[in-house]
């Protein structure tokens, strides 16, 4: 690793977002300084749980969203939604290499349609996956609870998996972007970006941030996390 400081990039997950406000809730989030907007879909069948869809990313860029979506595919199977996305304008498309039949495949079909490409890990899966496309993935994205629901607990196995996918990278040279998601919050996210993690998703963290005063103001806990990753490299 080099002695230069990691960019460090705040990816607010918009699931705990106030979906009837979803527009306003999102330039809110940028405004008080996320960099990414993490989007998440689920299927009620590779989850248990139902979200949004491609219309949904489509009508945040024609409401004005210019920041990178992140498409986080938690749907099974994969490549159809793939190409809805990237016509939807999502930025980075990630999903799970259990919920496709052809990873490299799909991979190449991200890139193709002009996006960035990304594999997400749950606690159980082995970073074996990445052995064979490491030159085809633009972001590693691990899981720190099991996928479907907003609010969990951080999965504390996550670190030493953290500090295994940073070497990997490392060692590749590759420009790859280290994501982590689930569970993280003001109190652990230094240890998460000491471990290696680039880009936080942070969905309850973010979203339940709000004052008594004005609940849709987020300045604060984005403040709080960037004087937690200050000075961290
Ligand atoms: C879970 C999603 C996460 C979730 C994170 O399946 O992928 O993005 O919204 O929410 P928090 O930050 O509340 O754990
Ligand atoms: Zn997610």
């Amino acid at each position: 690793m080099t002695d230069a400081p990691r960019d460090f990039l705040i990816a607010p997950s918009i699931l705990s977002a106030d979906f009837a406000r979803l527009g306003e809730e999102v330039d809110n989030v940028l405004a008080a300084g996320a960099d990414i907007v993490h989007f998440d879909v689920m299927d009620n069948h590779y989850v248990p749980n139902l979200t949004i869809g491609p219309l949904v990313c489509e009508a945040l860029r024609r409401h004005g969203v210019t920041a990178p979506i992140d498409a986080h595919l938690m749907v099974r199977p994969v490549d159809r939604l793939i190409g809805d996305f990237i016509d939807a304008g999502a930025s980075y498309i990630t999903f799970h290499p259990e919920a496709s039949d052809h990873i490299d495949r799909s991979l190449q079909l991200i890139r193709d349609g002009g996006c960035k490409a990304g594999l997400v890990f749950n606690p159980a899966t082995p970073l074996a996956y990445l052995d064979h496309v490491m030159d085809k993935v633009d972001m590693v994205l691990l899981m720190s609870v099991n996928p479907g629901f907003g609010g969990q607990a951080f999965l504390p196995g996550t670190l030493d998996k953290l500090r295994a996918a940073r070497q990997r990278i490392d060692a590749s040279g590759l420009d790859i972007r280290l994501e982590i998601d689930g569970g993280v919050k003001v109190d652990n996210i230094a240890e998460i970006a000491r471990a290696g993690a680039d880009t936080f998703v942070a969905g309850s963290a973010v979203f339940q941030a709000g004052s008594e005063a004005d609940p849709h103001r987020y300045d604060s806990v984005i403040r709080e996390f960037r004087e937690q990753l200050a000075g961290i490299r």
